[in-house]
């Protein structure tokens, strides 16, 4: 777990065209990694290692070049992740950012990300909660002493953060990178039409693997009315890199359908 990690510098190059770039507003990547069958994971709420070590060693270089960290709060409790970045020189820490609307992600202090804060080896999480959510005062009052907050932002009509919302909260709160690490009901919202806009780039590993039926499965809604059978979204500025036994896929999204003959 404290092990620190080395991605070699040409692997780095090829993917800096897709990184935040110094004076860019507010720049979000969304990365994970998947099956040959677009699986994210074996089950709801089962942590699945997909990809191999040099791929491990990318995501904390990534997490080195963004300053928040965004996951869902199914992720959270799957796979209670460390949110940190173990990269070798890295000086700084992403902030994670947990989306919990209703406040189920049971903080305590054994939780990675918390003991990481807690030792010096990562931040402590702000998590993004509705306004209605209940919040226990001991749950605040600790979370503020580990370093993180609790945010409370209105949900929409219909439930849930619109990501104009949440990437006004990342912005106000100084977080101008961030990189989307999952879950599927994360990702596959993301790369619904409305919101492919607030995509800079993407980077995805794809591993070696089917996880076979029953995944959680990256397939985004595709509704596009009248405009017919077009697909939900596609990659331009497209680049293949291997990496180990994996194959890492940079590319930025279009909702231009005209692009897509
Ligand atoms: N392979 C990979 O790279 C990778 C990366 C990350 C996670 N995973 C896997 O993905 C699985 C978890 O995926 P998941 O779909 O169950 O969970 P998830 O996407 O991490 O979290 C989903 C939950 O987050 C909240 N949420 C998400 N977007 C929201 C929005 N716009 N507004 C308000 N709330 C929002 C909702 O909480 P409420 O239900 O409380 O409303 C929603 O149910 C796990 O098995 C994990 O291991 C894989």
């Amino acid at each position: 777990m404290s092990e620190t990690l080395h991605f070699p510098a040409e692997q780095a190059a090829k993917l800096e065209q897709y990184l935040p770039q110094k004076g860019s507003d507010l720049h979000l990547t969304l990365t994970f990694a998947t099956s040959l069958d677009s699986a994210i994971s074996l089950r709801p709420g089962v942590q699945t290692a997909l990809s191999g070590p040099e791929s491990k060693a990318m995501t904390h270089y990534l997490r080195s070049k963004h300053k928040a960290i965004l996951i869902g709060v199914g992720t959270a409790i799957a796979d209670d992740p460390g949110l940190n970045c173990r990269i070798e020189g890295s000086t700084s820490q992403p902030r994670p950012v947990i989306v919990d609307p209703r406040a189920r992600w049971p903080l305590n202090s054994e939780l990675k990300v918390i003991r990481l804060a807690r030792e010096g080896k990562g931040l402590a999480p702000f998590v993004i909660v509705s306004s209605a959510a209940m919040v226990a005062d001991q749950s605040d009052k600790d979370l503020k002493d580990w370093g993180g907050k609790y945010i409370k932002v209105p949900e929409r009509a219909g439930g849930g953060f619109s990501w104009s919302h949440i990437m006004q909260i990342l912005k106000s709160e100084g977080l101008d990178s961030v990189m989307v690490e999952g879950g599927g009901t994360v990702i596959n919202s993301l790369l619904w039409e409305e919101n492919l806009e607030y995509i800079n780039s993407v980077i995805l590993t794809i591993a070696p693997t089917w996880l076979g039926k029953g995944g959680v499965v990256v397939s985004p809604d595709r509704d596009r009315g009248e405009q017919g059978n077009v697909p939900a979204a596609r990659l331009r500025d497209v680049k293949w890199c291997p990496l180990g036994e994996d194959v890492v896929l940079c590319g930025r999204p279009t909702n231009r359908i005209c692009n897509w003959k």
